[in-house]
C-alpha cells in the first residue's frame, strides 16, 4: 500500500491569520528545519536529541527531509502569516526499529508554539503513519528528568517503564491498534485555531 502525501495534510488559521500547516516533510524544508534547530534552546535539543547537539548535518538534513513513508515518516507544521517568513513549528518524525514491527518516534515542537496541541496533532500524524506501514509498537525513549515529554505521553496512554538497557531512559510504549482509537482527540484544532481544511480519512492507493 502507498500512503499519499495528502492524506495527512491538515490546515488551520489563528485569529491573527497565521495559518498552520500539518504535513509530511519535503525534501524542501531542509533550510527551514535547520532554522528551527538553531531557535531552540540547548535544553531543548538535550530533550530531543538526548546530547549536547546544535544542529544537524547538511548530510543528516538531506536524510531527514527524504522520508520514504514506511521505515521513516516525519510530520511537519509550518506557520505562516502574510509579511513574515515561514516557519517551522513541529518536527515529529519515527524511524523502523530492526524488528519490523516498532518504530521509534521523536517530536520537537517550537518553545512559543507548546502547550496548544501541536505535539499531539503530529502524533496522530505519525500513529496512522505507523499503522498504515504495517507496524504494530510506537516507541519512544525520554530523558527521565524531560517532565513535559513524560506528561505528553503519559496523556495519550503510553506505557512507561525504566530502560533497563540505558540508565537515565524512560521508554514509552504504546500500541499502534491503540492510539487509533484516540483518533478523535488527534483530529482537534490547535487551541485558538479554526481548521480551514483537512481529508479525514487516509487515502490509500494499492502499490
Ligand atoms: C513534549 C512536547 C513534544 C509536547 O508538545 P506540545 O505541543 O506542547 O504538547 P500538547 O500541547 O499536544 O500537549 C498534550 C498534553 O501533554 C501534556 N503536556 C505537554 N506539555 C506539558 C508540560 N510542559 N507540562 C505538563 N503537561 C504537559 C498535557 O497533558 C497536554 O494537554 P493539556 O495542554 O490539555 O494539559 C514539547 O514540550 C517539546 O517539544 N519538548 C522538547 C523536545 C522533547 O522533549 N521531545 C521529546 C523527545 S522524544
Amino acid at each position: 500500500m502507498q500512503i499519499s502525501f495528502r492524506s495527512f495534510v491538515e490546515r488551520w488559521v489563528l485569529p491573527d491569520d497565521t495559518v498552520l500547516t500539518l504535513r509530511p516533510v519535503l525534501p524542501g524544508d531542509a533550510a527551514l528545519l535547520a532554522d528551527m534547530l538553531e531557535r531552540q534552546s540547548p535544553a531543548s535539543m538535550r530533550n530531543r536529541f538526548h546530547g549536547n547537539v546544535r544542529g544537524l548535518t547538511r548530510e543528516r538534513l538531506a536524510e531527514w527531509t527524504n522520508v520514504d513513508y514506511r521505515q521513516h515518516f516525519a510530520a511537519v507544521v509550518t506557520a505562516a502569516r502574510a509579511g513574515r517568513d515561514t516557519r517551522l513549528i513541529v518536527d515529529a518524525r519515527y524511524f523502523a526499529e530492526g524488528d519490523a514491527t516498532t518504530v521509534e518516534f521523536g517530536v520537537l515542537v517550537d518553545e512559543s508554539w507548546r502547550r496548544r496541541g501541536l505535539g499531539t496533532r503530529a502524533l496522530g500524524a505519525l500513529s496512522r503513519a505507523a499503522a498504515s506501514a504495517g507496524y504494530e509498537r510506537l516507541r519512544g525513549s525520554v530523558l527521565a528528568g524531560n517532565d513535559p515529554m513524560l506528561a505528553f505521553v503519559q496523556r495519550h496512554n503510553f506505557c512507561c517503564k525504566p530502560d533497563r538497557e540505558s540508565h537515565g531512559l524512560i521508554r514509552a510504549e504504546k500500541r499502534v491498534a491503540a492510539c487509533q482509537n484516540d483518533s478523535r482527540e488527534w483530529r482537534r484544532a490547535p487551541q485558538g485555531a479554526v481548521m480551514v481544511s483537512t481529508q479525514t480519512q487516509p487515502a490509500f492507493a494499492a502499490g
